[in-house]
Order: C-alpha cells, then sequence, then structure tokens
C-alpha cells in the first residue's frame, strides 16, 4: 500500500465514526474513486446499503454472488431492488467447469454430507467468485453487523482484510437487528419476505432455515453442524485486524 494510501487510511480511521452510513460511504467513495465495492446477499442490512447506495447515486459498484441456490424470495428481493432504483447490480457466478464437476461427482446435496463437501461447495460458489470479485479493489463494503454473531463482535467497523489485501467497512456494524428494521419500514426499501417468517441470516436455500426466538442470529445457517464459528469463508475473521496494526506496518 503506497504513501498516498496510508494517508487516506489514516483519514479515515479518523472520521468514519463521526459520520452518518450515507456520508461515510460518499467518503470512501471520494478516497478510492472506482476501486469501492459493496457486496449484497439481499438481506435486510444489504438493502439498507444499497438503498444509500442507490438514493445518493454514490460512485460504488453493487455486486452479487449468485450461487444458485437462494430462496425464490431472494430473487424476487432482488428483482424489487433493480425496479425500484433501476440501478445496476452487478452478478458474479460460479466457474462452470468446477461446479460441473462437482455436481458430477457428488451430486447436488453433498454439502450435507460432510463439512469438508460443505466448504468445497461454498468455496465453489461463493469465495472464488469473491476474489474474482474483488480483484483490484481496494474497500470492500459488506452488511456486517457486530450483533450478528459471538464471532463477528471481536471485528471491526473497518479493518484491513489480509486475504483480499483491501479495506473491508461495515458501516452499519454498530447498527441493531430493530434499528435496521425500523429504518427499511419507514423507507419503504424492499425487504425479504422470510425475515418475517423468522429467517433473520438468509444464505443458500438448502443451507438455510428460520431461528426461534432467542437464538443466535446465524443459528438457523448451517444448522446441522457444530462448529462453533459458522462462516462460509467469505469473512475469515482471523485473516482481519483493526486499522491501527494495519496503519502501524505501511511503508512510510
Ligand atoms: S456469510 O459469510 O455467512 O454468507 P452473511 O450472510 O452473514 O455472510 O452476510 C454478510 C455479508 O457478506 C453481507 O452483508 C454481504 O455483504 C456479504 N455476502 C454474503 N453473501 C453474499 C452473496 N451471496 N453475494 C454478495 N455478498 C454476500
Ligand atoms: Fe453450497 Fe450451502 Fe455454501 Fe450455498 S451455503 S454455497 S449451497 S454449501
Amino acid at each position: 500500500m503506497d504513501a498516498i494510501l496510508q494517508a487516506r487510511v489514516d483519514d479515515l480511521r479518523r472520521y468514519l465514526p463521526e459520520h452518518s452510513v450515507p456520508e461515510t460511504l460518499a467518503l470512501l467513495a471520494d478516497h478510492f474513486p472506482g476501486r469501492v465495492s459493496f457486496s449484497t446477499s439481499f438481506g435486510l442490512e444489504d438493502q439498507l446499503i444499497s438503498h444509500f447506495i442507490f438514493e445518493h447515486e454514490l460512485p460504488i459498484r453493487v455486486f452479487t454472488l449468485d450461487t444458485g441456490r437462494n430462496f425464490q424470495e431472494t430473487y424476487s428481493t432482488w428483482n424489487k431492488t433493480l425496479q425500484r432504483y433501476g440501478q445496476p447490480i452487478e452478478v458474479v457466478a460460479s466457474q462452470a467447469a468446477s461446479l460441473e464437476k462437482m455436481l458430477t461427482r457428488k451430486g447436488p446435496n453433498s454439502f450435507y454430507e460432510s463439512i469438508a463437501n460443505r466448504q468445497e461447495c461454498c468455496h465453489i460458489r461463493k469465495v472464488e467468485p469473491l476474489a474474482r470479485a474483488l480483484a483490484g479493489q481496494q474497500v470492500w463494503i459488506t452488511g456486517i453487523r457486530a450483533e450478528q454473531s459471538a464471532n463477528r463482535q471481536h471485528m471491526h467497523r473497518a479493518e484491513w482484510d489480509a486475504g483480499h489485501q483491501l479495506l473491508k467497512v461495515h458501516p452499519l456494524f454498530d447498527w441493531t437487528w430493530e434499528q435496521a428494521w425500523s429504518f427499511a419500514q419507514a423507507h419503504g426499501i424492499p425487504v425479504n419476505p422470510l425475515h418475517q417468517q423468522g429467517f433473520v441470516s438468509i444464505g443458500c436455500a438448502p443451507c438455510t432455515r428460520a431461528i426461534a426466538p432467542g437464538e443466535d442470529f446465524r443459528a438457523g445457517r448451517w444448522w446441522w453442524e457444530n462448529a462453533d464459528a459458522k462462516e462460509c469463508g467469505l469473512h475469515h475473521t482471523l485473516g482481519h485486524q483493526g486499522l491501527d496494526p494495519v496503519v502501524e506496518r505501511l511503508p512510510g
């Protein structure tokens, strides 16, 4: 990372906590022109961020990883978002050759058979496409909130993603579910109808179910696994650091 970028990271450290979400997004777009991307899975948090980007016509690229296994409700939310804002959402899909090989060898539901198979599927449908989507970018914006899991509480609002070599920013990091929900209702933001059926965190259809009141937000994801930290590999919390250590080790 060069000195100019370092100066910008310093600015961000100072300014991000003092700004509203649209201001934060505008600041990032301004500081990293043409190199800011937002990934959406059309969940509640992502719908709010899309709203801010589209309503304010911010020059931030919006993309989704189409796993091919989403709920129909998620596809409807995607469609409603296109209709409401009339702005592009880029699609990044799995590489056909890897997908064909996995499906031919293991069939369509291999993820239920072992953690290794589940990780292989997530890798082909999400992790590898994400790496392609983020190549050449300097900032990756996500809808992660601290409240989503014990694991995510250790993340930071802005952090260095060593794996993708970019700055990762979660503008809604400190928001509660209730805050996000009220905001969406007040502004008529299209939301996934599954949220009203007990689905809080929504991923692929075969790997997501509704949660009971009081359960962890992510308890419905890969519910058949007992792993402590249920992550698909998009967000490697161990590979992230707060900005301070990053700034310290940046070349002068
Ligand atoms: S996951 O790692 O378990 O799948 P989660 O569903 O909590 O992630 O979503 C956290 C953030 O990751 C979202 O706010 C979004 O920025 C990004 N994300 C997750 N799934 C996708 C997807 N299919 N396409 C694009 N971004 C995604
Ligand atoms: Fe495959 Fe399930 Fe991962 Fe989706 S969440 S990529 S279907 S294992």
